[in-house]
């Protein structure tokens, strides 16, 4: 069992109520004189035999109710219209679109040209489980946070009839992730400083807050933050977020009236946990920053020597990756302005050494 956190009951029993109500008056069920005339489209059910409810029903509550979460979804690959329609291959559809809601997305799509066949897309019930069961256990959804075994529904092996299927990094994600150091890392220490690099859920909650802070800020800063009930291990949702982009932003400097890239949204998550602190030089011939090591910062792990350099052969990136400025440590060529600054060389699913 995936251990779930939770925000503190915020619903009375008074709009548990409401939303019951508003949740049968949506179903068209009742006194509604019009319900003969509405036409409810029938979708699959889950292994339990709960009938899917469909997108659009999600979205009568959450597009007010949670905008934000909702926004990144409809620019996620998810929640948009793909190559792939609603008259492909049933075979397709099992990943593409399981439950056959995708064509309720098309109103969120009038601008786009659709897809002839119909919009097939990934429904919010493919990830947080079938709406109906709402109405058990309000203010609960079934699946408030779903964990690497939904997402690995799809994301295991993909068809390899499908050329679209072996470009980039997709060949069997879910297998990769298994095997990986994150997977099988210490989610189970459960101080938050530690927890902060070492589990989702606290990433989740403080890494965004926490973002550059080195070992001694990371240390005060935790000292009187709370334990969480429960944590999970590094995962698929600690990386992406709600629309399946990564968790973290781009770093970019001004140079001479123009925006140059100086860390890429990939290297600041990875350097989130793995952490290293620079020093970047603009270089106006190239427009590019030149970096070395920044030793007035340690990393938390970082060891220094009695002149504050990183100390070798510990396992932090710092002493292996980036060079100092007298030349006592050689690094491997990153880029971090680069997009893919780490994975020109490491698998971001597959991370053993
Ligand atoms: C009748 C209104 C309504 C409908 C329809 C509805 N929800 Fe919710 N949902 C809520 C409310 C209210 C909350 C609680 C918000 C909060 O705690 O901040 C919520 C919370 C959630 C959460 C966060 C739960 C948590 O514990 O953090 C998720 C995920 C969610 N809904 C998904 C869905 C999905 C998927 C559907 C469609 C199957 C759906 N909702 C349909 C009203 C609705
Ligand atoms: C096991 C799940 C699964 C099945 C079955 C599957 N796909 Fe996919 N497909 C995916 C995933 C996941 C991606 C996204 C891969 C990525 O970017 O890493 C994808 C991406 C694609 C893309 C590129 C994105 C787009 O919408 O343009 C096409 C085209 C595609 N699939 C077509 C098909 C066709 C045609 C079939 C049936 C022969 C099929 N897929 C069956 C999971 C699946
Ligand atoms: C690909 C899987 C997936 C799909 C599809 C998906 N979600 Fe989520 N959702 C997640 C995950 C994972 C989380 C928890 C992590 C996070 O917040 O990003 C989440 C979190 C949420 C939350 C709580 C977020 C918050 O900030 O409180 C809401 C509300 C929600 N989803 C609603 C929806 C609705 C509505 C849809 C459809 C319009 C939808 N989700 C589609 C995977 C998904
Ligand atoms: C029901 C099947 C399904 C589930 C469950 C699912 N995905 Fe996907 N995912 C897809 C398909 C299909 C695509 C490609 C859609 C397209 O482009 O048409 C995709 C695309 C993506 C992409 C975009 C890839 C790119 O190249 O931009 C990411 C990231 C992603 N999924 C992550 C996740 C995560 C994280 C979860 C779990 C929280 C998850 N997915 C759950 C089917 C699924
Ligand atoms: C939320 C924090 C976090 C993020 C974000 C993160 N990692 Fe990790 N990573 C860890 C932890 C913790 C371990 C060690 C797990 C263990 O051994 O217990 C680890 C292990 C690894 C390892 C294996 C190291 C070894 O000594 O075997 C590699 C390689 C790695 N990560 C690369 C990456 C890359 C690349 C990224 C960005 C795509 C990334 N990590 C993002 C926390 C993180
Ligand atoms: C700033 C992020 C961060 C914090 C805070 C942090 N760790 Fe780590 N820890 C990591 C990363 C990243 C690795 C993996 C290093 C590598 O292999 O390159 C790691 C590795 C480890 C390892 C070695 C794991 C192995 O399998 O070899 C142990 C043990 C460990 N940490 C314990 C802790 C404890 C206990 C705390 C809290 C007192 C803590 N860490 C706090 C990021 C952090
Ligand atoms: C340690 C962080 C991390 C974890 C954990 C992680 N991802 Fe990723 N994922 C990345 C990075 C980095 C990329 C590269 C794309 C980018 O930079 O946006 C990526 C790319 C992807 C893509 C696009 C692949 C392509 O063809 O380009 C998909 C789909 C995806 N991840 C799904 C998943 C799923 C599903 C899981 C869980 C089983 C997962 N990821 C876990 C960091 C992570
Ligand atoms: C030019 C190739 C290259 C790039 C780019 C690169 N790495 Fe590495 N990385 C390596 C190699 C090779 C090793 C194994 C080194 C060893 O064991 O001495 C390694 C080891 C690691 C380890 C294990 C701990 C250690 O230092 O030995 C982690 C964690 C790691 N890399 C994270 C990252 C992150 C995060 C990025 C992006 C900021 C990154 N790497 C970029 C080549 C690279």
């Amino acid at each position: 069992m995936e251990p779930v956190l939770r925000k503190s009951n915020r619903i009375s029993c008074l709009s548990a109520f409401l939303l019951f109500i508003s949740l049968t008056a949506c179903s068209g069920g009742g006194a509604d004189p019009a319900a003969g005339n509405i036409t409810i489209p029938v979708f699959s059910t889950d292994d339990q035999n709960v009938t899917y409810i469909g997108s659009d029903r999600c979205l009568t509550c959450h597009e007010t109710l949670t905008p934000d979460p909702v926004a990144s979804y409809f620019a996620s690959r998810h929640g948009r219209p793909g190559s792939v329609d609603a008259t492909a291959d049933p075979a397709c559809l099992s990943c593409h679109d399981p439950i056959g809601d995708g064509g309720t997305l098309a109103p969120w799509f009038r601008d786009l040209p659709l897809p002839a066949g119909g919009m097939a897309a990934v429904g919010c019930e493919n990830c947080h489980g079938a709406g109906p069961l709402h109405l058990a256990i309000i203010p609960d959804h079934p699946n408030p946070v779903p964990d690497f075994n939904v997402c690995g529904k799809c994301h295991g092996t993909l068809p390899a009839s499908v050329p679209e299927h072996g470009t980039g990094i997709s060949a069997n994600i879910l297998a990769a992730y298994q095997q990986s150091a994150h997977a099988t890392s210490l989610g189970t220490i459960d101080y938050p400083l530690c927890a902060r690099c070492h589990s989702d859920d606290v990433f989740r909650q403080y890494g965004a807050e926490t973002a550059g802070m080195d070992g001694e800020q990371l240390t005060a800063f935790f000292r009187d933050v709370e334990r969480l009930p429960a944590l999970s291990l590094i995962q698929c949702r600690t990386c992406h977020n709600h629309g399946g982009i990564l968790r973290a932003s781009a770093t970019t400097g001004a140079e001479n009236g123009q925006t140059v890239s100086k860390y890429s949204r990939q290297f600041n998550l990875c350097t989130a946990c793995h952490q290293v602190f620079l020093t970047a030089t603009f270089n106006p011939a190239s427009s590019t920053y030149s970096y070395l090591l920044d030793t007035s910062k340690t990393p938390y792990h970082g060891i220094t020597d009695l002149e504050g350099r990183p100390v070798q052969g510990v396992a932090v990136i710092w002493d292996t990756h980036f060079a100092t400025a007298d030349g006592s440590i050689a690094g491997y060529a990153v880029n971090p302005a680069a997009e893919q600054a780490c994975l020109g060389c490491h698998d971001p699913h597959g991370t053993t050494k």
